[in-house]
């Protein structure tokens, strides 16, 4: 099956590279319904792939080359695979290029590449941009070079390549919703077992869509507030114990207010509470459908708020405007400090809540937003 949009990914390669490519693979970006700084903590996230997708189209060489080019650049990037780290590659191309070096670390048989990268997914919006760069090239390569390895076996690829060459030290969770993504269905990951489970989300039966806020504030995973974060979990952790968050209960939390520093308890405090959360909304969505979750949506936006301390002031508007809006529940979505919010509403309630967060906008003095509606849909794919 091929989209007008895979086939402008194969001319995009040709008119770079002039021949065709020999396959082109899409992946998506993701929303994360809830379950947010859980998946570095072996928790519980529950996110799924949207549609906004990435394409990568992929030739191979004959000299142990890599070429990358995009359609958001005009800049091609050249490289002995064999010379590929986090010293020798900078800026975008360390996605597809650390994925390429991942995918060698784990055993492949390498052979040089042309890749064109073209892509809806907005970059910097927390949607896992990255990621659908790191899953679609992923898949892609591992065809080409015949590496054999399964969907959970290259999501870990995409997790190595943003840790080590990119220098982002990210959890697995976008990657697994970019993979295993399913229509209409959110991706139930357990990141101790990485078990995942499609779970029915139903919004259309329940007239309920959900709309994407982006806030136009630029997060970057590799700044310095994503990595505090994680530290400051896993001193919690070694101070309460145990050999990570998801070992402790709602229950446990007296102790560690008495034990831990009082920012480090907030951090743990979150990741407690937001681990319960992720378990009430499967159950939830499984027993009642998407009208039932608004609490647990909300009351993670305010643990990410007050305990976690990663939302800004546009996403607190954003999610306060839709609740008066009439949402069923909002919060905001992804790594923070910048990025999205996400509302789960009435399809008719959509046009009063656009106006209303425009409006709120502009009068405080904040960046023109840009709302849109994601639906759930399919990870990965080979497109042609
Ligand atoms: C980013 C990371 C994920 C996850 C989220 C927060 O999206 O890439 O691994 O930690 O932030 O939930």
């Amino acid at each position: 099956m091929s989209s007008v949009a895979s086939e402008a990914a194969a001319e995009g390669f040709l008119t770079r590279f002039g021949s065709k490519p020999e396959g082109v693979w899409s992946a998506p970006g993701r929303v994360n319904l809830i379950g947010e700084h859980t998946d570095y903590n072996e928790g519980f996230v529950l996110p799924f792939a949207i549609n906004r997708r990435t394409f990568a189209a992929l030739g191979l060489r004959t000299d142990g080359i890599a070429r990358v080019a995009s359609s958001f650049t005009d800049e091609v990037v050249e490289i002995e695979l064999a010379k590929i780290s986090n010293q020798s590659v900078a800026g975008w191309s360390g996605y597809p290029l650390g994925v390429a070096w991942a995918l060698i670390q784990a055993g492949a048989k390498p052979q040089g590449f042309d890749l064109f990268v073209d892509s809806n997914v907005p970059v910097g919006a927390g949607l896992s941009s990255s990621a659908a760069i790191e899953c679609s090239v992923a898949l892609g390569l591992n065809d080409l070079w015949g590496s054999g390895l399964a969907k959970s076996a290259l999501a870990k690829i995409g997790q190595r390549a943003e840790n080590e060459i990119v220098g982002a030290p990210t959890g697995i969770m976008d990657q697994t919703a970019s993979l295993f993504g399913v229509l209409d269905h959110v991706v139930f990951l357990d990141c101790r077992s990485l078990v995942a489970e499609a779970i029915p989300l139903g919004l259309k039966r329940a007239g309920l869509e959900i709309v994407v806020m982006d806030t136009k504030v630029s997060h970057r995973l590799v700044d310095g507030g994503y990595a505090a974060r994680r530290a400051a979990c896993e001193s919690g952790a070694r101070e309460l114990g145990v050999s990570s968050l998801r070992d402790l209960e709602t229950a446990d939390l007296n102790r560690a207010k008495q034990l831990l520093d009082p920012v480090v308890f907030k951090r743990v405090s979150h990741v407690v509470t937001e681990n319960a959360r992720v378990v009430e909304t499967v159950q939830l969505l499984k027993d009642s459908g998407p009208l039932a979750i608004g609490a647990q949506l909300y009351a993670s936006h305010e643990s990410m708020r007050d305990d976690f301390e990663i939302s800004i002031e546009e996403l607190d508007c954003a999610v306060e405007v839709s609740l008066s809006s009439g949402a069923i529940g909002a919060r905001m979505t992804g790594g923070g400090f910048g990025g999205a919010a996400i509302a789960l509403i009435e399809t008719s309630k959509i046009a009063a809540l656009e106006e209303a967060v425009a409006k709120e906008f502009a009068d405080l003095g904040f960046a023109k937003p840009e709302l849109f509606s994601v639906f759930a849909d399919d990870g990965a794919r080979r497109e042609s």
